[in-house]
């Protein structure tokens, strides 16, 4: 199952000829500079999303999986490496890409009308047009009757909805989604994964998920990309077999499971290196607490 990422072309997973690649990541590197000290996030990073394909990016806790998402929204600037979508090079956020944050990231002083249509005021878009898209985005995430309610005054899955439709509003052909549905209990997130797929399929999105669950990226993805602990790097790349349209019945197969072990098998050594690396953190995070604490004393 496995495929080496350089198997076809560098850096891609499929042959040259499947098709130009909508999105092209070539040897993306991050280092943050800080007085303190510096950190390389991601290093030589190539990964392609073909056209209308689900993606999953899928690793530990701190691999830099958020950055490499920001960078390819153009919210932040790489070090090293570029990025193209349809073989132009990004230089910033556009309407291309839709992002739906980690969490709940509407503004709670406005409405959930408001927080679906933010994009689409910002982008300029005739009053009329921004209303009638945001209220087809309602409708089309199960919020219809919402709109005007206050994100204080939703559950944890319906502002998620509200999230995916303000992602959705400027009609991106991209989507990328960073944990979106980490926050939610386990039964609400199976719902979400349904509906999520649904709109995908209907919409025809091409999109780029990032959880560090195994089981939902293989529900969700064609194909999944394997990140190392930081500094990330590609270390796997499988494609997903199983039969769409997927219903939740799938968990079950042989096929799911059989995969999900494949893929935990990689991504352990991984995790355990991430879990070292926050403790190294930890370490040096209360040293200089107990620094503070002595010079406040003298
Ligand atoms: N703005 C920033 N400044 C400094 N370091 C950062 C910044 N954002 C992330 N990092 C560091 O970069 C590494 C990767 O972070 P991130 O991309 O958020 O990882 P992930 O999303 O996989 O958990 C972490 O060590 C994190 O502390
Ligand atoms: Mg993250």
């Amino acid at each position: 199952m496995y495929n080496p990422p350089d198997a076809a072309a560098p850096g891609t997973s499929r042959p040259r000829d499947a098709g130009f690649p909508l999105l092209e990541v070539r040897d993306l590197g991050k280092k943050y500079n800080s007085s303190r000290e510096s950190i390389v996030a991601i290093e030589s990073v190539s990964v392609n999303l073909a056209q209308g394909e689900f993606l999953s990016i899928v690793g530990p806790s701190g691999c830099g999986k958020s950055t490499l998402l920001k960078i390819i929204a153009g919210l932040s600037t790489a070090t090293s490496g570029s990025i193209r979508l349809n073989g132009s090079e990004i230089v910033g956020p556009g309407p291309d890409r839709g992002f739906v944050f980690q969490g709940d990231a509407l503004l709670p002083w406005r409405t959930i009308r408001q927080n679906v249509a933010l994009g689409l005021e910002i982008s300029g878009r005739d009053r009329e047009a921004a209303r009638v898209r945001t209220d087809e985005m309602l409708e089309l995430v199960g919020l219809g009757e919402f709109g005007d309610r206050f994100p204080v005054e939703l559950s944890g899955g319906m502002r998620q909805r509200a999230n995916l439709a303000r992602g959705l509003a400027l009609d991106p052909p991209v989507l990328l989604m960073d944990e979106p549905f980490a926050a939610l209990d386990a039964q609400t997130r199976e719902i979400m994964q349904s509906e999520l797929l649904k709109i995908w399929r209907q919409n025809k999105k091409s999109v780029i998920f990032i959880t560090h669950q195994i089981d939902e990226a293989v529900f969700l993805s064609d194909r999944i990309v394997l990140m190392s602990a930081r500094p990330g790097r590609i270390i796997g790349d499988f494609v997903v077999p199983i039969e769409r349209p997927r219903s939740s019945a799938v968990r079950f197969s042989d096929e799911f499971r059989e995969l999900n072990r494949e893929i935990w098998e990689q991504l352990r050594d991984e995790v355990t290196r991430a879990n070292d690396q926050s403790k190294v953190a930890t370490v040096k995070g209360s040293q200089s607490t107990r620094r503070g604490q002595r010079t406040r004393r003298r």
